[in-house]
């Protein structure tokens, strides 16, 4: 070019089919307002819906967010119980505006360890949403990527034990098929918020090649402006699975 630029026109290139998001910061933007954390966390509850919500217009058919870690439970019982009821009432209060909005709920993580009538809700909303076809919204709770690799190989093995699965035929095709995300596709973009660069046990093998942004701002200022940036940001990337590119 005579001037030195380059004047092509960006690649445009599809945005994220799938997001997810470690939601961090609640707690600090709790403080920084002299307010308790579980203030921090009601504040993030209320932005989870300003992000559902921008997903259609964006392009993201998955988002899966990370609500409540299998390392969480070490926090004070006072926040453990604040989260839990938090969430009981997140669920009845959103439930029929999920359907309303033709948002599937699903749920990932180990149940087991939850209160019944928080397993329940999430049970009786994942029914209730099951015939959605909009934005797939899938909640971690009490999720930790190698526990669910640990729970899916324990189900791999009793199914080579009882004959069902030879061992000369796993490959990776197949531990993915006993993972709690077997019906979702891989993210292609995960974002963690708070300035923390770190994945925290989240999606390990589904993030093998899943892009990361990392950003500063803390999650219950994360308005749908800055999610917009993120996707659009995306755009611009070269993903590559390992090859080089032509
Ligand atoms: C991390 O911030 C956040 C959590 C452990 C909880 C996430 C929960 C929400 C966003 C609210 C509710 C979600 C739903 C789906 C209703 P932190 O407490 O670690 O913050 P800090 O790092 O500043 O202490």
């Amino acid at each position: 070019m005579p001037d030195g630029s380059d004047k092509r026109p960006p690649t445009t290139r599809p945005g994220p089919r799938h997001v997810a998001i470690i939601m961090d910061g609640n707690g600090r933007w709790a403080q920084a307002r002299g307010r308790p954390r579980l203030f921090g966390h009601h504040a993030g509850a209320r932005r989870v819906r300003e992000i559902v919500t921008a997903c259609p217009d964006l392009g993201v058919e998955y988002l899966t967010i990370f609500a409540f870690s299998t390392e969480n439970w070490r926090r004070t019982q006072t926040e453990v119980a604040g989260l839990m009821n938090l969430f009981r009432r997140y669920i009845l209060k959103e439930m029929q505006e999920f359907v309303k909005n033709d948002v599937r709920v699903r749920f990932i993580g180990d149940r087991v360890r939850l209160d019944a009538k928080l397993r329940s809700l999430m049970d009786e909303t994942e029914a209730l949403t099951s015939h959605c076809s909009g934005t797939n919204l899938t909640v971690a709770v009490n999720y930790g990527g190698r526990d669910e690799v640990a729970r899916a190989t324990k189900r791999l093995a009793e199914d080579v034990a009882a004959g069902r699965l030879m061992p000369e035929s796993v490959d990776e095709e197949t531990l993915p098929r006993y993972l709690d995300t077997c019906v979702l596709p891989d993210p292609d973009l995960v974002i963690r918020t708070s300035g923390e660069a770190r994945i925290s046990n989240f999606l390990l093998w589904q993030s093998a090649y899943a892009e990361y942004e990392f950003i500063d701002t803390l999650w219950p200022d994360f308005t749908s402006e800055i999610f917009t940036g993120l996707i659009r940001g995306y755009g611009s990337r070269e993903r590559r699975f390992g090859a080089v590119t032509a």
